[in-house]
């Protein structure tokens, strides 16, 4: 390339640049470049949007796995992203990403949540654990191992989040919360009421498209009995 060649590819670099720089300086301004000032450009309104949404980060610590991670993250990225994308946490799945499959449960201060439904800014200084964190010195949860013994899925893209809920749902029975479909709710719940009916209501918010139901229930009926 001659030294010509290579001043034209600069002033063209240089003026490409510049038509960009004014392009997204008009439409931040609302500008409508072809259109009529009454017409609605919607296109321009989502860029200027997403500019100014790829413009804020934000640093949010809180401790996964029991250890204290700071990540950067968009107004608008959800716990589900900020753990998969920022942490190299693939545990918790991305099904639905609205709140319908819980694959991607997780535990935050010890209550389960579905993570593409929560923002990941909100979760400064809390405590958050994912499938990866469920072991305990080299040894599965007793869930974990349940699920291996009854056969509790087939693909797997559910399971994380079924044993995530599986584990909180214990949890909740042994702390005597009553669910939907417990008989008695005047008196105080027991762990040792957790029937298949109780089990099946309470993990309802899980999905899984294999169908592994029946085994599901039974593996965290088992880990109800010996963990
Ligand atoms: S991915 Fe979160 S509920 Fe489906
Ligand atoms: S094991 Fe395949 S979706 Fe549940």
């Amino acid at each position: 390339m001659s030294t010509t060649d290579k001043d034209d590819e600069l002033t063209r670099r240089q003026f490409l640049l510049l038509a960009g720089r004014s392009a997204a300086g008009a439409i931040a301004l609302g500008a409508r470049p072809g259109y009529g000032d009454d017409q609605p450009d919607a296109a321009a309104g989502e860029a200027a949007q997403a500019a100014d949404r790829g413009a804020v980060r934000s640093p949010v610590s809180f401790v996964v796995n029991g250890q204290a991670r700071t990540v950067s993250v968009e107004p608008r990225t959800t716990l589900l992203d900020a753990l998969r994308e920022e942490l190299g946490l693939t545990g918790p799945k991305k099904g639905c990403d609205r709140g319908e499959c819980g694959a991607c449960t997780v535990h935050v201060d010890g209550r389960r949540i579905v993570s593409c439904m929560a923002l990941a800014a909100m979760q400064e200084g809390k405590r958050i654990t994912t499938i990866e964190g469920l072991e305990r010195n080299g040894q599965l949860h007793p869930l974990q191992s349940a699920f291996i013994e009854y056969d509790g899925f087939q693909c797997g893209f559910c399971t994380s989040g079924q044993i995530m809920s599986g584990v909180a749902v214990i949890e909740e029975a042994r702390a005597g919360w009553p669910s939907a479909a417990t008989l008695d709710v005047t008196r105080r719940f027991n762990v040792n009421d957790l029937t298949k009916a109780e089990i099946r209501e309470r993990m309802s918010g899980n999905l899984c498209r294999c169908a592994c139901y029946p085994n599901i229930v039974d593996a965290v009926a088992q880990a109800a009995k010996s963990s």
